[in-house]
């Protein structure tokens, strides 16, 4: 890959210059403690991946006891786990990186047999998922929908939680709006058949995530505030009857009323990791990158075919985001550069435990041509 790529030159997000346009994809990989708080292993693992003005998003992370609850996820609800997230952005700053924190609640998208006093997972509409829970071994509860007093209470939350974010050290946060979590629940015509002002037109169904970004943006700051969006996953069982009208609509709104936003962050049609054979091609981001004039991050297919990285990087001006790459590769940004091979992820140890597949992976050495175990 040409090393003068766009890839390689520097562009803002917010107020924060980056020197390079590789991005850490957000990736749940399980390694907090049981009090949802992340560990010494962490630090280590976004250490490793940070490098001088780069950006990486966390994991996504519970804005409140109740936001999932799913063993070895990380919060930023309790001073616990603030104080846990210190190191790990300070680990991160101490090379020159910049960090975002992913604010995540996934609405049905669990069981009340995790939940705190067992309480029912919620939802824009009581409409359940299809099969069996993970956690609960039982089928898909009915969610309990969100009343507009709740709901109002959720959106505290996820601003109380990005002022958290900031107090731990994080250079802003990125409001999960994808891949069939709670505001994307809201947003998707299969999930969302309510009756009120959050449910029914395009205009209804966006208004989750524009309150959202509304109060998140109110108690950070918009230059510290980006979305991830993905109208075409169908992860988690959703799926929009018109995704160009949908977030043609929610990415118009969001240019009009929140422009200084650091960015949006788009999943690819072709995307494969949540349809892992999707290869959709009669898709594509332009249309929402022709309506939005800040700056805009591109996530999917960049693991399964890098070249793409430096050819969108160069058409676009987009930052690009690697997953399951950088999972892999902790120095992908170097080995990019330099046209060295990316070693290859496994994806059994994605969401295990411990070190094995999650800082063992190994940094490219010139010297001897080879990969060499990580120090
Ligand atoms: C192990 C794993 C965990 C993921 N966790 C998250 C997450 O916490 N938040 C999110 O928005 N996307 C998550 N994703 C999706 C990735 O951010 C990314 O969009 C996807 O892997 C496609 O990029 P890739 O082809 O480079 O892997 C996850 C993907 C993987 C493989």
């Amino acid at each position: 890959m040409a090393s003068n790529s766009a890839l390689f030159q520097p562009i803002k997000i917010g107020k924060t210059q980056l020197d390079h346009r590789v991005v850490l994809a957000p990736l749940t990989r399980f390694r907090s403690d049981e009090n949802h708080v992340p560990t010494a292993l962490q630090q280590e693992y976004y250490a490793q991946r940070a490098t001088k003005g780069g950006l990486l998003i966390s994991e996504a992370t519970f804005i409140s006891p109740t936001a999932g609850a799913y063993p070895g996820a990380p919060g930023i609800y309790s001073k616990m786990q603030v104080e846990g997230w210190k190191p790990v952005t300070d680990a991160v700053h101490a090379k020159g990186g910049v960090i975002y924190l992913q604010l995540w609640h996934v609405g049905r998208v669990t069981a009340s047999a995790i939940l705190p006093n067992n309480v029912l997972p919620v939802s824009a509409s009581p409409i359940a998922m299809k099969g069996r829970n993970m956690y609960s071994k039982k089928d898909n509860e009915v969610p309990h929908a969100l009343t507009v007093e709740e709901i109002q209470s959720v959106i505290k939350n996820y601003a109380q939680a990005a002022k958290n974010a900031i107090a731990a050290g994080f250079d802003g946060v990125e409001i999960h709006g994808a891949n069939g979590y709670l505001i994307d629940q809201f947003t998707n015509s299969c999930s969302n058949k309510r009756m009120d002002q959050y449910g029914g037109s395009i205009e209804n169904r966006t208004r989750m995530a524009l309150e959202v970004v509304k109060a998140v943006t109110d108690a950070v700051g918009a230059e510290r505030v980006g979305i991830r969006l993905s109208p075409w996953s169908e992860a988690n069982q959703i799926y929009d009857d018109t995704p160009y009208d949908t977030w043609g609509y929610l990415v118009e709104q969001l240019q009009a009323r929140h422009g200084k936003m650091a960015y949006i962050h788009m999943v690819e049609p072709r995307d494969d990791f949540s349809r892992r054979t999707r290869n959709d091609t009669a898709n594509s981001l332009d249309p929402f990158r022709r309506v939005w004039k800040g700056t805009f991050l591109s996530a999917g297919g960049y693991t399964t075919n890098p070249q793409l990285a430096a050819k969108i990087a160069d058409e676009t001006g987009n930052l690009i985001v690697f997953g399951r790459a950088f999972i892999a590769n902790p120095d992908i940004v170097e080995r990019l550069k330099n046209g060295w091979p990316l070693t290859k992820y496994n994806r059994k140890t994605f969401y295990s435990q411990g070190a094995v597949g999650y800082t063992d992976y190994p940094f490219y050495d010139p010297a001897t041509s080879s990969t060499k175990a990580n120090l």
